[in-house]
Parts: structure tokens; C-alpha cells; sequence
């Protein structure tokens, strides 16, 4: 695809960048995303490869959190026809969502909620807990910490976060390696475009 159209492809999907007239139409109707979801994190990155090398069940249901404009989910669905529900607190990234869900020909459920509000008993309807790029202010380890805890207990298969390497994520993946058991690994992907930082994984080994 021409880089003129605006367009990138990653990992098997078409992703839009900001400048594409459909993002600006969007962004004129539904507002611009407050909480930095206003556009693909290039973690998305680091998650599609580690899942392209560790996939998920066919059909898995995945909850996706902080899910922006949704591309972490999306991939699943692509590709490992998972039933997808994008989380995230803010409901103006769900249009740019549903866009590229469209875009993509996969189905991809949302839900407007905190991480903190997420529910022991709401987990235990997912297989697989993913999100990227959401632990960027100190503020946000504690909550992130305690869910991906609540995972565990709910029987959730596998908890998969990444991120730049910024350091409450790696508060966050450092204390849920000594606690639960979890798994804090540097990654990185250098096509289809350059991405540096670190996965947790909890759960699966
Ligand atoms: C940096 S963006 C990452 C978006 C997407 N995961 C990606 O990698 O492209 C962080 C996302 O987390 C959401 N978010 C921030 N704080 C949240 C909270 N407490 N609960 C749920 N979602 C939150 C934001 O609205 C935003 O969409």
C-alpha cells in the first residue's frame, strides 16, 4: 500500500495514521480521545509479534484493556478468530475502534469501564487479558497490578501487557514476576517497523 494513502500494514491488518481523511472525519464527529488514545501505540507492535509466536486458542476470548483504537484486539480477532471485547475508559476511542475493526472484516465488542471496576467475576469470562501501552503514569500500577492479581484468581489462562518500557509498567512487571509468578522480558520487532520495550506475561509460561 502506497505510504501517500495514509495507510500502514501490520502484522496482516490495515491501520490508518492520523492524517488519513477518515481519522479527521472521525475526530471531528466523536472528538479527540482525552487519556492518549488518539492513536495506534507502536507497543501494538511488540504484543502482535509476541502473540504471532504464542498464540492464542482458536476462538479465545479475549478482553482487551485500554484498548485505544483497539488494533492489540483486532489481531486477535484476525487471527485467531478470538471473541474480542475492547476495554477502556474512554468512549471516544470506540468509533476509531469499530473503524478499524470494519476495516479489518472482525466483529469487536466494547466497554466503557476503569481498570479499577473490572470484577473478579467479569474476568472469569476470558481466556486471554491483553493491553498496551497502559501503564504510563504511577498512578496507574496499583490498579493494573490488582487486576491482573484478580486475573489470576478468575482462572484467566493468560495475562500478556506491553509497553515502551516506561518505569511504573516496570514496577508493575517487576512486582508481578516476584508475586505472581509472572514473566518480565525485554522485546523488540524491527519490521514492519522498528519497537523496543517489555512484555509481561502472566499466567501461560
Ligand atoms: C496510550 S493509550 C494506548 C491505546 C492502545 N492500547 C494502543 O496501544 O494503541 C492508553 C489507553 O488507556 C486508556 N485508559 C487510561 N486510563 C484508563 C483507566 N483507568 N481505565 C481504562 N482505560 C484507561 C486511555 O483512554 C487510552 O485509550
Amino acid at each position: 500500500m502506497p505510504a501517500t494513502s495514509n495507510s500502514r500494514r501490520l502484522f496482516g491488518l490495515t491501520v490508518r495514521q492520523n492524517a488519513h481523511p477518515d481519522m479527521r472525519k472521525l475526530r471531528r464527529e466523536a472528538g479527540d480521545p482525552s487519556l492518549h488514545g488518539n492513536k495506534f501505540w507502536k507497543s501494538s507492535c511488540l504484543m502482535m509479534d509476541y502473540l504471532q509466536r504464542n498464540p492464542l486458542k482458536k476462538g479465545a476470548r479475549v478482553l482487551d484493556l485500554g484498548c485505544g483504537w483497539g488494533l492489540g484486539g483486532i489481531f486477535c480477532a484476525k487471527h485467531f478468530d478470538a471473541k474480542v471485547t475492547g476495554l477502556d475508559a474512554d468512549p471516544s476511542v470506540f468509533p476509531f475502534l469499530q473503524y478499524h475493526a470494519e476495516l479489518n472484516e472482525v466483529a469487536v465488542k466494547t466497554w466503557r469501564c476503569f481498570y479499577e471496576k473490572v470484577r473478579k467475576q467479569d474476568l472469569a469470562g476470558f481466556d486471554a487479558v491483553i493491553g498496551t501501552d497502559i501503564c504510563f503514569w504511577d498512578k496507574l500500577e496499583e490498579p493494573l497490578y490488582n487486576l491482573t492479581r484478580r486475573a489470576m484468581q478468575a482462572g484467566v489462562g493468560r495475562v500478556v501487557l506491553a509497553d515502551p518500557g516506561r518505569s511504573p509498567f516496570r514496577r508493575l512487571a517487576a512486582r508481578a514476576e516476584d508475586k505472581l509468578d509472572a514473566t518480565y522480558r525485554e522485546w523488540q520487532v524491527s519490521r514492519p517497523m522498528k519497537a523496543t520495550g517489555c512484555l509481561m506475561i502472566a499466567g501461560q509460561r
